[in-house]
């Protein structure tokens, strides 16, 4: 029987290979509870931003080799511990079917596979477990260079990098006391790498102010930049194609809205009369509130190509337009208030400090134009429920019934300004008490 020679169960009691086969296997199912997340939060984002797929390919193969290794030395903790590969598979099928491998990605798998299979053929199965032990050293330094190329936190799993740190102490701990050196070389230098991961995460994290997928849509905006002179946006190229609107480099707007626009316009339009919209863009959400029976609909718009295509658009619309040119808060304040019955308000940031919240300064000015009973929506740059922040602008600004509905997208990939499969649909009333 293979189990009564494991070496676990020969020196089974108060002794150092059993105190030490209790920790190692405590730490594996740690470990595996932090894979686990790993994993749920790759496939529930379906996204890989700034996650180090070497390091994830490394991961699994490493923890293959330790199965390997454990069942050649008959050792039970350290098969225990290879198993937590199994929970790393998905990690990488994830990772491959939503960030896709690079060249370098195909070549860490090639050299892995590689490696593995010496191990499982020949006999220096010590040596190919210390090399693949060393090797993840390299595979930590992946992740480190992938999380400052990024400079965001993606969809690193922080549960993780934290279980991984404590159990990598404890490994320091525990060779100092079995005079491992090995063990210890490598312990210490992962500890200082998941250190210098933790902090960096913190880092940016901090700088984002979201801990979400939308601390990557911020670090690309500021990526991108913004002119120091907002007034520029008015003159700036809007450079059109097919399915986007691209302005000073930022993307502005992308057609895969198309159903999040429709809804809106919907919610806008849910009163009939005056409707007030804010932002043209591609001109989608405004084909949409021409769809319903409304008496006139008003558009702000800010930037001079943009506005062309918004008159031409008057030409041919169902209803009545009166397109106005300029910022919104150059222009709302000629119109009277209680003008409106429904506002779609969708512009974008143009500074950093907008970012994600183009919105709230909008809802006080919202509040005046909107009738009694009117209604405003607007693209909300929020998940599935409104922020605490978010909801104390609106309360500032007057609004006390602030309803929501969750909109399925399908943003590509590659979009840099939307990460998510969920965005919220706001539908907030003025003058009626209820929601939330
Ligand atoms: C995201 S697009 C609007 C997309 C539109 N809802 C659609 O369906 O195509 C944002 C538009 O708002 C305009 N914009 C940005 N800031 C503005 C501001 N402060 N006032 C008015 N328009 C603004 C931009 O020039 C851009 O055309």
């Amino acid at each position: 029987m293979y189990w009564k020679e494991l070496v676990e169960v020969q020196n089974f009691g108060f002794n150092a290979i059993t105190i030490s086969a209790i920790i190692i296997v405590i730490f594996s199912i740690l470990e595996s509870w932090g894979i686990y997340k790993q994993n749920k939060k790759i496939w529930d984002k379906k996204s890989g931003e700034s996650v180090s797929v070497a390091w994830f390919i490394y991961f699994m193969f490493m923890l293959f080799s330790y199965f390997v290794y454990g069942i050649f030395t008959k050792e039970a903790a350290i098969i225990i511990n290879g198993l937590a590969s199994l929970f790393v598979v998905p990690i990488v099928v994830g990772l491959w079917r939503f960030k896709g491998f690079s060249k370098i990605d195909f070549f860490v798998f090639l050299l892995c596979v590689l490696g593995f299979v010496v191990m499982l053929i020949f006999p220096f199965k010590k040596i190919m477990f210390l090399l693949f032990s060393f090797g993840s050293i390299l595979a930590l330094i992946a992740q480190l260079v992938e999380m400052h190329k990024t400079k965001a936190v993606g969809v690193i799993e922080i549960k993780l990098i934290r279980v991984y740190l404590v159990s990598t102490a404890v490994f320091v701990v525990y060779s100092i006391f079995v005079n491992d050196w090995p063990l210890l070389i490598i312990s210490v230098l992962s500890f200082i790498l998941l250190v210098i991961i933790l902090l960096s995460y913190y880092r940016f994290m901090a700088g984002s102010t979201f801990n979400d997928i939308r601390s990557t849509t911020y670090y690309n905006r500021i990526k991108i930049g913004f002119s120091s002179l907002v007034k520029k946006w008015k003159g700036s190229e809007a450079v059109f194609t097919e399915h986007t609107l691209e302005i000073e480099g930022h993307p502005v707007m992308e057609d895969w809205e198309d159903g999040y626009m429709k809804e809106l316009a919907e919610i806008a339009c849910m009163n009939g009369g005056d409707i007030l919209e804010v932002g043209f863009g591609m001109g989608i959400s405004s084909g949409y509130i021409h769809k319903h029976d409304i008496l006139s609909h008003t558009v702000i718009e800010a930037n001079e190509d943009v506005y062309k295509r918004l008159v031409m658009f008057s030409f041919i619309a169902k209803h009545i337009i009166k397109p106005l040119f300029g910022f919104w808060q150059e222009i709302t304040k000629f119109i009277p208030s209680e003008t409106f019955d429904g506002i779609l308000f969708d512009t974008y940031p143009i500074t950093k400090e907008e970012i994600h919240k183009n919105h709230f300064p909008f809802f006080c000015e919202a509040f005046r134009l909107l009738k009694d009973g009117g209604v405003l929506t607007y693209y909300s740059d929020e998940i599935d429920s409104f922020s605490e922040e978010h909801i104390n602008c609106l309360r500032r600004a007057g609004f006390t019934d602030i309803q929501s509905m969750v909109c399925v997208v399908n943003p590509p990939q590659d979009c840099k300004y939307w990460k998510s499969d969920r965005i919220l649909a706001p539908i907030i009333f003025k003058g009626r008490k209820g929601g939330e």
